[in-house]
């Protein structure tokens, strides 16, 4: 055959290939345009809506408190961000639509009925009801959080009609989230991530109602925060000296998340995943043996010195000022024991204690320590799983996070009956992708279904999207994230019987559309198109 012979066949083939992947695997129809207008994601827990359609007049849109509600600079705040929203999704408009109607929606009331609360917390109230009527449209909820996602879900009820006119269905809305710790999960040491990366994914979070930034923001490969304390961290760790998070811009991220009702949990792994803090702190990580002698690598952080200990105190002591949030994530996982098993000082001292051969008693001892510093400066935390299965009793109010894929359902089983809260993250692993829609996968994953009683299946608080940082950084990260994250919003917030993707595809789409519109980078789910090109 000649070259173009060959050429066509080879095109035919992965036609056919990409074919069989998308269409006949998975029966999919395309996405055309707007396939769900005012649809909300992540679905309310109750929705009662009319065909009747108001206008709403964009440009001078209002939010108002109504004369009883208590009033808050958080929410002066989101009702400028709101405006803005409102008014992007007529930017495309030369001719803005001037409704003529007699009834018009030009405010939204809000009715606060409590004070207004700074920072948020893993027992924030976040429920709110929200009426849409051609009277008076009011937004009413027992804290300042549940304000703030009635807004989202406000701004996700207006669509435009075929002529351009914004209008809302006639609609109430009784809403509460199923989970109260709804996170995702980046990770700035495999690849620093830039501000704006992480601001414009806090936005993304607020559209999709996640309340934790679970902010992974040191590992083996880089120690980007700056500490005050101990400043030759960052200098020695961090990949380059501009590859940093200074206090300025962690507070920046802080902020930004409050305003929008998002915790940020920082998580500083130990004792393994920490070689990159070994380059600013002599002493800190284990020198491992070989043949008798130091072989000049380093393992986990050495649990054996006073200094580590007193390391750790001074740092935390420094996190609990500049991360406001109550918890704090200690890591705990995939630590290695084969370093601490070469090191002579180790194993004496393991004799010492009479636990000679148990490394995971070593690591338990290590974990105990931190927790007893944490318990001293007022802090929780919340630990990855291994943890618990190495045997070491965690405090109270600690939180368990569930990661391995192998059998989650046994691992949360166990955790709950241990007494412990626990958070899975197991089936959301979203830097792993495939050439079909993983999301189906994400979306049917019900978090209860493993054994246990009604107490324990209560311990469960909620979950988080994950996003290793090996193969992403501000390139990509946004796109491989949304929409696929918007499956596990929903799963974390709206009623366990909504999980039929053939119901959620048509809003979805919707979603993914609304998110481009508002400036997120988010992909798209399958074949089509959304209505308007918002030029991302
Ligand atoms: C909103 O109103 C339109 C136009 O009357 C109707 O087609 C649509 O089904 C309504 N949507 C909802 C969610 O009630
Ligand atoms: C919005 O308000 C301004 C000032 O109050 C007014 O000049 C303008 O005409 C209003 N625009 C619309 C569309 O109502
Ligand atoms: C060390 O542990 C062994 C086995 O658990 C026990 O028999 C022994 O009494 C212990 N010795 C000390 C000094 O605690
Ligand atoms: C629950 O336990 C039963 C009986 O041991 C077992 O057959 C079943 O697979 C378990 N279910 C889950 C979700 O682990
Ligand atoms: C999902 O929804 C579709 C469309 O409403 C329906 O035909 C299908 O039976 C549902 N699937 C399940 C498993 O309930």
């Amino acid at each position: 055959m000649d070259k173009l012979g060959w050429l066509i066949v080879s095109v035919m083939l992965c036609r056919t290939f990409a074919n069989t992947q998308s269409d006949e695997e998975f029966g999919y129809v395309p996405s055309l345009g707007d396939t769900s207008p005012g649809s909300v994601w992540p679905q309310p827990q109750s929705h009662t809506s009319t065909a009747q359609t108001i206008p709403v007049t964009i440009e001078n849109f209002s939010f108002n408190y109504v004369a009883s509600s208590y009033q808050c600079s958080t929410l002066d705040q989101a009702f400028k961000r709101y405006q803005g929203v409102l008014r992007s999704m007529t930017s495309h408009l030369r001719l803005k639509f001037r409704p003529m109607a007699l009834q018009v929606i030009s405010a939204l009331d809000i009715n606060l009925m409590s004070l207004c609360e700074h920072y948020p917390s893993l027992h924030m109230n976040e429920a709110y009801n929200l009426v849409v009527k051609e009277d008076q449209s009011i937004l009413t909820s027992g804290s300042v959080w549940g304000i703030l996602r009635g807004l989202e879900t406000f701004s996700q009820l207006l669509w435009e009609t075929a002529t351009g006119e914004m209008v809302v269905n006639k609609t109430t809305i009784i809403d509460h989230p199923r989970y109260t710790y709804r996170g995702i999960l980046l990770d700035t040491s495999r690849h620093y991530l830039s501000l704006n990366v992480i601001l414009k994914n806090l936005d993304a979070m607020a559209y999709n109602k996640f309340n934790v930034f679970h902010w992974h923001i040191v590992d083996q490969e880089s120690f980007p925060y700056v500490s005050q304390v101990y400043p030759d961290l960052s200098r020695k760790g961090a990949y380059q000296a501009n590859y940093v998070y200074t206090p300025d811009d962690v507070a920046a991220v802080v902020e930004y998340a409050r305003l929008r009702g998002i915790r940020v949990v920082p998580e500083f792994d130990t004792p393994g995943h920490s070689l990159s803090w070994g380059l600013g702190q002599p002493d800190l990580l284990t020198p491992c043996y070989a043949s008798e002698k130091p072989s000049g690598t380093f393992g986990p952080i050495n649990p054996i010195l006073k200094s580590t200990y007193r390391f750790i105190r001074n740092l935390f002591i420094e996190l609990k000022e500049v991360f406001p949030d109550s918890y704090i994530h200690l890591g705990g996982d995939e630590v290695s024991f084969d370093c601490w098993k070469s090191n002579p000082d180790i194993t004496n001292y393991m004799k010492q204690k009479n636990i000679t051969g148990d490394y995971a008693k070593l690591e338990e001892i290590y974990i105990q320590k931190i927790s007893e510093i944490c318990e001293e400066l007022g802090l929780s935390y919340i630990v990855w799983q291994e943890v618990v299965d190495n045997g070491v009793q965690v405090k109270g109010d600690a939180v368990v996070e569930v990661w391995k894929r192998n059998k989650p359902q046994v691992e949360l089983a166990k955790v709950t009956k241990l007494g412990y809260h626990a958070i899975i993250t197991a089936p959301w692993y979203l830097n792993r992708i495939q050439y079909r829609e993983d999301w189906y996968n994400f979306y049917q994953y019900e978090p209860t279904n493993f054994n246990g009683t009604k107490e324990q299946k209560n311990l469960l608080i909620g979950g988080e999207a994950c996003m290793w940082g090996e193969y992403v950084d501000g390139t990509n990260i946004i796109p491989r994230l949304w929409p696929r994250a918007s499956a596990v919003a929903e799963r974390l917030w709206s009623a366990k019987d909504v999980n039929n993707v053939t119901e959620a595809t048509p809003r979805l789409h919707q979603h993914r559309c609304r998110m481009v519109q508002r400036g997120i980078a988010a992909e798209p789910l399958h074949k089509g198109y959304c209505i308007h090109d918002w030029g991302i």
